[in-house]
């Protein structure tokens, strides 16, 4: 088996020597903050402050975590924020007025309605509901079909930062063999036609895909986005290949917890001491044969924030300012474009 050893670069969480190269999702976000907070220092010069309004209907405390970092991110940026927060017995034409009141806001930016809704809600129609230009989370099929065809556009914060964890990270896409594991709306096939766009060939494997180790064997790199805790082996990866793990199940079952951490004393100890831990798609030994890999937690979560606060300010931009361009591609960071613009790439077939 060929093994990765980059001076500098291994990690190790307690135990064993890794080889992968560890993508530090917060040192990305970091990157990404500085950025955005010289375009909201030049758009306040022009007399802008970007919002993010937020609808966080219910107690789901998945949900309550969420929303809360969100907010706390505007907070950090100076961006406006707003929280509302509906009963969990709301109804879907609660919802709309909420989402019409908040449209015809010129300070709100962006609109962030948390899933999951409640099942008495149409979630499609609060979506759809959403003016297009202020859908920060990329969810209207109106910034979807211009995802699909390559024109700019708000998109899924997810999906844009790993891609932007590829990119800042210098792993080439272009030729790539890319497996997307998982085909949610949220993530897999946003993630999927990101990287086509990007000149990957790109599998889309799902529950029903047949010899799916084998397949996920034959990337170069691999997105996982099923939501299982650890399911992605060692033995299904590639040596070397680059392992982007979207999943954060929270697990509290020790005998799980000993099984996947079996070789990391630390992490073992860190859950005894709190009662949980939160476990990517992909297992922790993948870390000994992939060549980079993002940790869980600390690699793609805090992309996804930094990507909605890079939507919310986009927005602001495009909508505020009267020359605001409408070219910028999409999966990328407002003001630090470097990837092709997806329409060149999609015009190639
Ligand atoms: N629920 C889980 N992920 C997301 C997300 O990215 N956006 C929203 N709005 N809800 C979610």
């Amino acid at each position: 088996m060929w093994y990765h050893f980059e001076e500098g670069s291994s990690f190790s969480q307690g135990a064993l020597k890794l080889s992968a190269r560890v993508l530090n999702g917060i040192a990305i976000r970091d990157q990404i903050y500085g950025e955005l907070k010289q375009e909201i220092a030049a758009l306040g010069a022009a007399g802008i402050r970007p919002g993010l309004a937020a609808v966080l209907v219910g107690e789901n405390p998945a949900s309550q975590i969420y929303v809360r970092s969100k907010i706390a991110a505007c907070e950090q940026l100076g961006l406006g924020s707003w929280l509302h927060t509906p009963s969990a017995a709301v109804t879907t034409e609660e919802m709309l007025s909420l989402v019409a009141e908040l449209n015809a806001r010129d300070d709100v930016d962006g609109i962030l309605v948390q899933l999951p809704l409640p099942p008495q809600v149409d979630t499609k129609a609060v979506l759809e509901a959403v003016d297009p230009a202020k859908d920060v989370d990329g969810f209207h099929p109106v910034n979807l079909g211009r995802l699909v065809s390559g024109r700019a556009g708000l998109v899924a914060c997810t999906p844009a930062g790993c891609m932007e964890i590829l990119r800042r990270s210098g792993i080439a896409v272009e030729g790539a063999n890319a497996a997307v594991v998982g085909r949610s709306d949220i993530v897999g096939k946003p993630m999927a036609l990101l990287l086509v766009h990007a000149n990957a060939t790109v599998t889309i494997c799902h529950s029903k895909t047949r010899d799916l180790a084998g397949v996920v064997r034959q990337a170069d790199i691999v997105v996982a986005a099923i939501g299982r805790a650890a399911m992605i082996e060692p033995e299904w990866v590639r040596p070397g290949a680059t392992v982007i793990d979207v999943g954060t199940t929270r697990v509290t079952d020790a005998a799980q917890v000993e099984r996947i951490f079996a070789n990391y004393p630390a992490r073992l100890a860190q859950f005894r001491e709190k009662g949980f831990t939160l476990v990517g798609d992909v297992h922790p030994d993948v870390a000994e044969v992939a060549g980079a890999i993002t940790p869980v937690p600390g690699g793609v979560g805090p992309l996804t924030i930094a990507m909605l606060m890079s939507n919310t300010v986009k927005a602001a931009r495009l909508r505020r300012t009267p020359k605001a361009s409408t070219n910028t591609p999409p999966n990328t960071t407002s003001n630090t474009a470097s990837m092709k613009t997806p329409g060149a790439a999609a015009a190639k077939s």
